[in-house]
Parts: structure tokens; sequence; C-alpha cells
């Protein structure tokens, strides 16, 4: 399985952090950003990753990590001409993933604990959290041990259940993406993405324990950091 850390955008929940710098560089507690969903994929035992971040400031993702080498994997860079979102970001993998599954993560998302992947065969698998702004997030409807629709973003939730940054896809998620229309926010969506595995009968879940946020706005950096920073302290 390859890994995949999606770290473009514009950052604009962010600004004027992120006038000069990409979102994923910047500071939770004590390390830039990304540090924190590139040990999630290492720790899952995943040895190439690939970072897709946007025009600008892709040089500065290579300053700080380099080939790789002294975290023992080895990392590739692609660059999104254009802010059109997670599934466009996704795209420019294709060579990359050469056929193989892919773990994907979004640079902004900061996890406690490590995933279950283990047993992930084909199709596709979200990772649930209960929260309670989920119309920050796409939603997820469940029936049983099934889920049976997402909506990205809902004024009005059916439900709990966020979806958070993290998905593992089959090679089949290549040939949706090219099927996949703009959205009304003008992205391509991962979660229509996801839509078309649920319709095929081929997503499944599992839920996060532990702390899960995002940190793409001024309260949820600050909220990861808090995390991180109790966390860091406990340790010692
Ligand atoms: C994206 C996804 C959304 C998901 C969220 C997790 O939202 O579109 O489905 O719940 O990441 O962080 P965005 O950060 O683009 O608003």
């Amino acid at each position: 399985m390859k890994g995949i850390i999606l770290a473009g955008g514009k950052g604009t929940r962010l600004l004027p952090m992120t006038k000069i710098t990409n979102k994923h560089l910047l500071p939770i507690y004590n390390e830039p950003m990304i540090m924190f969903p590139l040990k999630r994929l290492i720790n899952l035992g995943i040895k190439d990753i690939m970072i897709v971040s946007g025009k600008g400031h892709a040089g500065h993702f290579l300053e700080l990590l380099g080939s790789g080498h002294e975290l023992g994997i080895r990392l590739s860079y692609s660059v999104q001409e254009e802010s059109l979102g997670i599934a466009d970001a996704l795209k420019i993998t294709e060579d990359f993933a050469d056929g193989e599954k892919i773990a994907v993560i979004l640079g902004d998302n900061i996890y406690e604990n490590d995933f279950e992947i283990k047993d992930f065969k084909e199709g596709a698998r979200i990772f649930l959290k209960e929260v309670n702004n989920p119309n920050r997030f796409g939603v997820a409807t469940l029936n049983g041990n099934k889920v049976i629709k997402i909506i990205e973003k809902p004024t009005n939730p059916e439900t709990n259940y966020a979806v958070t940054g993290f998905y593992l896809f089959d090679e089949t998620v290549y040939d949706k993406i090219r099927k996949l229309k703009i959205s009304d926010r003008g992205e391509y969506e991962i979660t229509d993405i996801n839509n078309m595995y649920i319709k095929e009968n081929k997503l499944d879940y599992k839920k996060i324990e532990g702390f899960w946020s995002d940190a793409g706005t001024i309260e949820s950096l600050f909220i990861a950091s808090e995390f991180i920073r109790n966390h860091e302290k406990r340790k010692m």
C-alpha cells in the first residue's frame, strides 16, 4: 500500500498566517503540521509516500523533509496546478500509486491513534468520529454496519458522524475521479468519490478512538495544538 498526503489548498480560513506560507507548514505546538499525518502513515508501515501541495510553497516541503531517508521512507512530491479540491489533488497521484491500494490522509488532520487497515481488501474505507459540529464536515448516515450516504457539509446533519480525513482506496478510485463533476463550491469532492463506492456496495467504515481534529480554522488549529501540548507533557 502506498501513502498520499494532501497538502494543497489556499488555507483561506487561516489568513493572514497562510498569506506567506502553506497551512501544513504552520506549527501544531512543537512541529510543522505535516509531521503529524506523516507519522500516522509511517506508523502503518507505509514506506512510499507522496506529498501533493500547491504551487508557491512546494519547495518548502522538500526542504523540510528531503528524500525521507532520515525517517526511513521514500518521499515523492507533486504539485496541484490549481486548488480544485481533494479529489482533484488525488488525480495526479495515479502514476505514483501504480495499481496499488492507497492510504490517503489530509495534511491538516490530527489523530491521536493509529488506524485499523490490516483487513482492508478492496473498495474504500472511511474513518468516522462523533462530533458536536458535524455541519463543518462530510457527514455519514449509517444503517447498522453500512454507510448509506455521505453529505458534504449539510445544513441540517442527519447524524453526528463526521467523515475524517483518512481514507483507504483500491485502484478503481482513479476511474471514479475521471467521472466526477465539479461541486457547487467549485471543487472535486472526495465525498462524491465515497458515494460512488457506496453505490457499488464497496465502502466500509471504522470509528476513530481518541482525539481527532482538523486544523484548518483558527479555532481548530488552536484545539489541535492544545491537544498535542497536553499529550507531549504527559509523556515527560
Ligand atoms: C474535507 C472533506 C470533508 C471532511 C474534512 C475532514 O473538508 O471535504 O468531507 O470531513 O475534510 O477534515 P474541507 O477541509 O475541504 O472543508
